[in-house]
């Protein structure tokens, strides 16, 4: 199988090449990316090349020479930089959308999108999020994200296009950097307190959201497309977590392992708005009947594991 990920130079795409070629083989793992500067760093460690996928001659020709069947579309502008130009956000999230399905259709690929806990706004129930609720987001991200869970639904229905994907919470990760999230302070933290033992919070100190670790989030990337389809009665898109927790929550576990770290709370207000506007925790019990996810790591092992892998990182080793 012969895999094309678009987007691939950011927080998910930078650890997703890796754990696809390992399950799937070096060669067949193509990276693309906007950036000049991520394709260099991806060429590294695969076949990288310069993709805008907005660009639809241009994402045609590397899906026919590449002899293309499944893409991971990971375009997307986040949450909070979305707020500061909607337009931009709604253009680019869904442009490489539409083009990633239109693409598939035509060459017979299946297509993972990641959704979003950005789906939900404040009329949905905040605790135990069922998979199937209301969904009235206030974020163009969260507009995007609605939009691309139906057109990805519809693209199945009415193309049969094998589409699928997860309601990504809060990816906490120590490879690349997340950019622009609401969720990015459960993984800022960790590098400010290693490197000054300070940190100030853009979040309120007693705002739950759901977050994963890499490694589960990278698990269901390819638990998801890989499973049967006939189990599947949900497809665009599945709730996902691996743990719930505030602010406050995740600081006390960060102190048991730097007792003299510092925190301090500088509430931004679009983050504040946003964050307070989604889940505190989510019911993910049908991707975990539907496909079997399953997550192993919880705040404490993740905790233990983000700080020594960030020591080891800015220690340079
Ligand atoms: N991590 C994302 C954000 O905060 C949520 O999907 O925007």
């Amino acid at each position: 199988m012969n895999i094309l990920v678009v987007g691939a130079g950011g927080q998910i795409g930078t650890e997703l090449i890796p754990h696809l070629q390992s399950l799937y083989g070096e060669d067949n793992v193509i990276a693309a990316d906007l950036k000049k500067e991520n394709v260099d760093r991806l060429g590294q460690i695969s076949r990288a090349l310069v993709l805008d996928a907005l660009d639809m001659d241009n994402y045609k020709k590397v899906i026919s020479e590449f002899k293309i069947d499944r893409i991971y579309n990971l375009v997307a502008l986040l949450s909070a930089t979305g707020e500061k130009s909607p337009q931009i956000a709604w253009q680019i999230n869904m442009g490489a959308l539409i083009n990633s399905l239109e693409l598939a259709r035509e060459y017979n690929c299946s297509v993972f999108t990641p959704s979003s806990i950005g789906v939900f706004g404040h009329s949905t129930p905040h605790v135990n999020t069922p998979q199937d609720t209301v969904m009235r987001p206030n974020t163009i991200y969260g507009v995007c994200k609605v939009s691309g869970e139906l057109l990805s639904d519809y693209y199945h229905t009415r193309f049969g296009v094998d589409t699928r994907s997860v309601r990504f919470p809060g990816i906490i990760s120590n490879g690349a950097l997340p950019g622009g999230g609401t969720t990015d302070y459960a993984v800022e933290v960790f590098y400010e307190i290693l490197k000054d033992k300070s940190y100030v919070c853009p979040i309120p100190q007693d705002t739950y959201m759901d977050m994963l670790y890499m490694p589960d989030a990278l698990k269901a990337c390819t638990d998801l497309m890989d499973c049967d389809p006939s189990r599947l009665k949900h497809r665009n898109s599945f709730n996902v977590t691996a743990m719930s927790f505030s602010p406050k929550e995740i600081f006390a576990e960060i102190k048991k392992h730097v007792p003299d770290a510092k925190f301090q709370f500088d509430p931004d207000p679009v983050k504040t708005e946003i964050s307070a506007s989604w889940p505190d925790s989510m019911d993910d019990s049908c991707a975990r009947e539907e496909w079997g996810w399953n997550p192993k790591w919880n705040l404490e092992s993740m905790t233990k594991d983000m700080l020594s892998a960030i020591s080891a990182k800015l220690s340079g080793k």
